[in-house]
């Protein structure tokens, strides 16, 4: 990590190769011989590196943007074929160019969308494959702002509505009903509340195929959580050695458990013979990528300690805007660096001008000096992804490790390119 913070300086935003292709294979193989895609949810992390990789192990993509279907395109065109495209404001531009792309699926979150769908694949007379984002009303439990399950969020379609949709989109010559589709929230730590939306799901299939409706896919979404605090993975923070060896340890804590999740997803399914298409995006990248930034300057204000890192909340919000919390450790000490535990208590944080600038509050650390590189662990996703360029500050470069490799997938941003779009 020393290594890599030299030869790229920081914050620098580092990934596995290894622990991508593990926990894609991992999550893949949970659910055995049903028919199945995985269509990585782009927004996760967007690096066209990752989705490279993921690509050639054999995923699909969910994307929710004409921005991330333009990111699959350039990854591969076949890439396209795996396309889903969820989101509540899709725009006529948008959808033309999903058309164009015969992606494999439109999520269709509104009436009104369906209608705009309806009017665009005639103009082009290209037939969108449809499923309905249908709201289950489930609760699930995690960070209000992510839990998009019931009736008072925006998203999809109140169930008991779908069946007259699916009536009225069957009528359409450019339309072809070919599944139902569902996501409930990220971060989720519990099965119950997949088992139980899947079970609505099946519900709801068997009364689309009463009615005469083929449909073929269940699109089950994303959602799956990760164990961010070191004891939800039944171990202690580690203080020193080797990030990435570190991040694959971490890999199959408790509610990293994909046979159980695929298990609730797949039971309600049973007998229904459906293709199963997965939204995963977190539980794929979250465990696979740690943000390396340096400490600038240790302070104290009155009994208050704080730890000034070159890293801030525009390259990662998650503590900033969820109160996320991510273990934070020193990334190397040199060879025979035994620092205890500090007694006292720092919060760490970034140099932006806001106080909700920090990373953690009131967190104990191995004694750090000025200079030491500290990695923020399981910054995979929604890391990068959420980054911008708040205080005029460059964007992080951003590496993937693959084996003795390490390449620059993305290089720093420059001054340059933060007035790069402007006019004076
Ligand atoms: N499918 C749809 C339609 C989604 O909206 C999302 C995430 C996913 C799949 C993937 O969910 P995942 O498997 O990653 O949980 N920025 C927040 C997370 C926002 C999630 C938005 N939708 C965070 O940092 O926690």
């Amino acid at each position: 990590m020393s290594r890599l913070a030299a030869r790229f300086s920081t914050p620098l935003y580092v990934y596995s190769a290894a622990t991508i292709r593990d926990r894609f294979r991992a999550f893949d193989a949970a659910f055995g011989d049903l028919p199945h895609t995985i269509c990585y949810s782009i927004k996760a992390n967007s690096s066209l590196s990752i989705l490279r990789l993921l690509s050639k192990l054999g995923a699909g993509f969910d994307v929710v943007s004409g921005g991330e279907l333009e990111r699959v395109r350039r990854v591969h065109r076949h890439a396209l074929a795996n396309v889903v495209f969820s989101g509540v404001g899709k725009t006529a531009a948008e959808i033309d160019a999903a058309l164009r792309a015969r992606i494999l699926l439109f999520n269709v979150e509104s009436e009104s969308e369906l209608a705009l769908l309806t009017s665009r694949a005639a103009r082009l007379k290209k037939t969108a494959r449809i499923a309905l984002r249908v709201n289950p009303h489930v609760p699930a439990e995690t960070h209000p702002y992510i839990s998009t399950g019931l009736r008072e969020h925006k998203f999809g379609i109140p169930i008991e509505d779908a069946p007259a949709l699916y009536a009225r989109a069957a009528r359409e010559k450019f339309l072809q009903v070919a599944g139902v589709s569902v996501h409930i929230g990220s971060q989720i730590t519990s099965l119950e509340p997949f088992a139980l939306t899947v079970e609505r799901l099946a519900e709801l299939v068997r009364t689309l195929r009463s009615n005469g409706h083929r449909i073929i896919y269940v699109d089950a979404g994303g959602g799956l959580g990760i164990a961010y605090k070191a004891e939800d993975c039944g171990q202690q923070a580690v203080s020193a050695g080797e990030v990435s060896k570190e991040a694959d340890s971490r890999a199959y804590g408790a509610v990293d458990d994909f046979r159980s999740y695929a298990g609730a997803v797949q039971r309600p399914l049973r007998g229904l013979n459906v293709h199963l298409i997965l939204e995963p995006g977190r539980v794929l990248l979250g465990p696979a990528g740690v943000l390396l930034t340096r400490v600038l300057y240790l302070k104290r204000n009155g009994d208050k300690r704080f730890v000034v890192l070159d890293a801030g909340m525009n390259d990662l919000i998650r503590p900033a805007l969820y109160n996320a919390y991510h273990e934070i450790v020193p990334a190397k000490l040199p060879a025979g660096d035994q620092r205890s535990t500090s007694a006292d208590l720092f919060d760490i944080v970034g140099p932006v001008c806001e106080t909700g600038d920090f990373f953690a509050r009131d967190r104990r650390l191995p004694q750090v000096a000025e200079g030491d590189l500290l990695a923020v662990l399981d910054a995979g996703a929604y890391g990068m992804s959420l980054a911008s360029n708040y205080n005029s500050r460059p964007r992080p470069a951003e590496v993937l490790v693959d084996g003795a490799r390490s390449s620059l997938v993305r290089r720093r941003e420059t001054a340059a390119d933060l007035v790069r779009c402007e006019r004076t």
